[in-house]
């Protein structure tokens, strides 16, 4: 019999440095009027000096194992989701591994905003295969570090932060059905040009600001309302479900009026679709499990919810899980 996968334990964290629309209105030339329109933000966590990805994974990490009720030596995989790893080499994974004293293999997954659900599809599949039986996946960007914050079109947008979930073997599955995708002929619409091995980071492409994150919003808006709706249902279909079905969709948390519109293309009730992106921003492959972790520790969850998570972002790629919720409600602090 196949073995089937469910999460069994989740944890978050967000940086304490709050960054303001008021603040960045003495930054560039903005308002908070303008950013609050049109993409439902008013405020977004800054990683600290100092603090890296992997400083903002170990946290999400240890709270999920916390809430497993497990320890790191019980962890046979982690795969962490990030496209702003604390160097090119080591990945970031194993930096969080050798931080909480694991031994287990891990490596990262660079899916940009959809890496979570890229993640996760790497945990399930370990764990249907019988190649391993407790798998850690978190989400983690420190996307501002690669922020010009004299670009009014992107700095309004981008927080940091990182998610996990513990994802262990079952009798009965939690992870019902998983949908990727990806386009790359779209790899121009948001992307970080320089310090790969295509344009390595000199002081010259520094000093042009290469090593910025660039995109054209207008195209990414436009694919992030067509794929979402689309990627939910196909991975409804493959769980044998339906919206109806849904206790919460929990799409990528990028702009507000992104969320509207893909709430009301699928026809779902707008209480329904989870949103915190008023005070988080755009935290790429944090976003899901950070806004999976926020209904859950408000006791907004309850065992036999169905969920969907729903991620796109750079490459293009996308990706959405449907997940039976299995865990209690908690009253847990974030
Ligand atoms: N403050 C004030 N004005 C701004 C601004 C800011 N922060 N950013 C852009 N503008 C200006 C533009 O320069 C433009 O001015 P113009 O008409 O004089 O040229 C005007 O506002 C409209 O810009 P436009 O880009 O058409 O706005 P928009 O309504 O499409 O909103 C985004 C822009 C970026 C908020 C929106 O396109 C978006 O959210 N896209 C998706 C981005 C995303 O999710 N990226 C991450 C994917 S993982």
């Amino acid at each position: 019999m196949m073995r089937a996968a469910r999460i069994t334990g989740i944890g978050s964290y967000l940086p304490s440095r709050v960054l303001c629309n008021a603040e960045l209105e003495r930054m560039v030339d903005t308002s908070d009027e303008w950013i609050t329109t049109r993409t439902g933000i008013r405020e977004r966590r800054l990683a600290e000096e100092g603090q890296a990805t992997s400083d903002l994974a170990v946290v999400a990490v240890e709270r999920a194992l916390v809430d497993a009720g497990l320890g790191p030596a019980d962890i046979d995989l982690l795969v962490v989701g990030t496209s702003s790893p604390d160097m090119i080499l080591p990945a970031t994974a194993c930096l969080v591994q050798a931080r909480l004293g694991m031994s287990c293999p891990a490596f990262d997954v660079n899916a940009a905003c959809s890496g979570f659900p890229y993640a996760l599809q790497v945990a399930t599949s370990a764990i249907e295969a019988g190649r391993a039986s407790r798998v850690v996946v978190v989400g983690a960007d420190a996307l501002t570090r690669h922020i010009d914050f004299a670009d009014r079109a992107t700095c309004v947008l981008f927080g940091d932060g990182a998610g996990a979930v513990v994802v262990e073997a079952a009798e009965e599955p939690g992870v019902l059905g998983i949908v990727l995708g990806a386009d790359g002929r779209g790899a121009d619409m948001l992307r970080i040009a320089a310090g790969g091995s295509a344009a390595p980071a000199t002081p010259e492409r520094l000093a042009a600001g290469e090593q910025y994150l660039t995109m054209n919003g207008n195209e990414v808006f436009r694919f992030a309302v067509k794929v979402i709706p689309a990627a939910t249902r196909e991975a409804l279909e493959a769980s044998g479900c339906s919206v109806e079905d849904l206790a919460w969709l929990v799409p990528h948390q990028a702009n507000q009026r992104i969320l509207n519109t893909v709430g009301e293309r699928l026809g779902i009730d707008p209480e329904r679709v989870f949103s915190h992106v008023h005070r988080t921003g755009n935290t790429s492959a944090a976003s899901i499990p950070l806004a999976l972790d926020d209904l859950y520790t408000s006791g907004r969850l309850a065992p036999g919810d169905l969920v969907a998570l729903v991620g796109f972002g750079a490459g293009l790629t996308w990706g959405a899980a449907v997940v039976r919720w299995t865990k209690a409600r908690t009253t847990k602090e974030m």
